[in-house]
């Protein structure tokens, strides 16, 4: 097992999960790669076979949480509801308690397994339909698709869905992930360690950023017009969502593929408008503070992310759900960790200081 869960080099803007670039582990099935996070190693076909196998078995919810869905207040973000949720489907896990390997390994196919369905039974009954049963024999990114949309996806966009759940899985010591880990160190259980980072990456400084992007897209009328919109938000001192990251000081090399993904969906649909948008949003902030300024602010994770979320029809509130779906395989992997070491996380207050 490779010892680091994922690797980042923020001046050359390199990320590895388990020592494997992630621009080699976006060509493998999200299966793989959440094996490749929790197992320490990527699967053998056989491995990889099980491992789908168990996760499609587990992807139904039981009625219990679709009435609970039925009773939530639609006008709230799919997080607010997906963070509901998740919480009350533990009590009915009998492992819920149980933070032995296989127990917690049962919990870690559950959760990776229902959370797409949760979100898409919530997307569903809020827009007064009935959800769609999870189908088996789709992979993780079509099923999504298929769930919320109630019809099988094109090959593209089955393929950038799977993609975007990987490139979003795993991230090092990001806030939801620092957060899951810190409730495993207490030796919680692994449904309240992904609540917590549930809650945690709903923050627009976060994973909400990608929502805010798609706004912002929204706002912008035109590519000539994204010039005016980001002078105009600099001169207000006020950030662009989905640039700038705390660890990268040159571009995410998540954005690059996400980028080359959503030009891929333009092209396909024959409608380049919200790519062009976002080109030329991008090369506006990009003269203005890292040309003019020196201030290494580039697209992050979610910038493109947002704009393919506008090409898959997928409405802003369910944007940093999805997030959570292709993250949940790297909060379990640190939980997991965390779990083995048995050690509890507790900081001193000056540490805050060099957060
Ligand atoms: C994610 O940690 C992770 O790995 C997170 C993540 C993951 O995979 O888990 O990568 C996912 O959260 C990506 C980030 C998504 N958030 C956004 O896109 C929101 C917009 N971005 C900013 O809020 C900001 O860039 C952060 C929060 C991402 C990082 O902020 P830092 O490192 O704390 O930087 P800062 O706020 O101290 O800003 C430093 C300077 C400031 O200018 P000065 O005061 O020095 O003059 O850079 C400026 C900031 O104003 N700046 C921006 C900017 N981000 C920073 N200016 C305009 N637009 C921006 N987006």
């Amino acid at each position: 097992m490779s010892k680091n869960i994922s690797f980042i080099d923020g001046l050359e803007g390199i990320l590895k999960y388990r020592e494997i670039d992630i621009n080699q582990l976006v060509e493998l099935p999200y299966d793989a790669v959440s094996y490749l996070l929790i197992m320490g190693e990527l699967p053998g076909d056989q491995e990889l076979a099980d491992y789908s196998a168990r996760l499609r078995g587990e992807r139904e919810i039981n009625r219990e949480a679709i009435d609970v869905i039925r009773m939530c207040n639609f006008n709230i973000d799919s997080m607010e509801a997906l963070r509901t949720i998740v919480s009350f489907i533990s009590q009915f896990d009998p492992d819920i308690n149980d933070n032995s390997p296989e127990g917690n390994m049962r919990k870690a196919i559950r959760l990776i397994a229902k959370i797409p369905t949760i979100v898409a039974a919530y997307h569903r009954i809020a827009n007064g339909k009935e959800p769609v049963p999870p189908d088996p024999s789709l992979s993780h990114g079509a099923n999504f698709l298929y769930m919320i949309r109630g019809s099988k996806p094109s090959d593209l966009e089955a393929e950038v869905m799977e993609k975007d759940f990987i490139l979003s899985a795993e991230h090092e010591l990001n806030a939801s992930t620092f957060s899951s880990r810190v409730t495993a160190s207490t030796l919680s259980d692994l449904y309240s360690a992904v609540v917590s980072g549930l809650c945690t990456l709903k923050g627009p400084l976060h994973g909400g950023a990608r929502a805010e992007v798609m706004a912002m897209i929204d706002e912008i009328s035109s590519p000539e017009d994204a010039e005016k919109y980001v002078l105009e938000k600099l001169a207000k001192k006020e950030k662009i969502m989905g640039f700038g990251h705390r660890v990268y000081k040159t571009y995410d090399p998540r954005g690059v593929v996400f980028k080359q993904l959503s030009r891929q969906l333009a092209e396909a649909k024959g409608n380049m408008y919200w790519y062009e948008i976002a080109e030329a949003t991008e090369r506006t902030v990009i003269r203005e503070l890292v040309e003019k300024k020196g201030k290494p602010i580039y697209p992050n994770v979610d910038f493109y992310s947002g704009v393919i979320y506008k090409y898959l029809d997928i409405p802003p509130k369910l944007a940093t759900s999805i997030f959570a779906i292709g993250r949940v395989s790297g909060w379990i992997a640190h939980c997991f960790d965390q779990y083995e070491k048995k050690k509890i996380i507790r900081p001193r207050a000056f540490m805050l200081d060099e957060c």
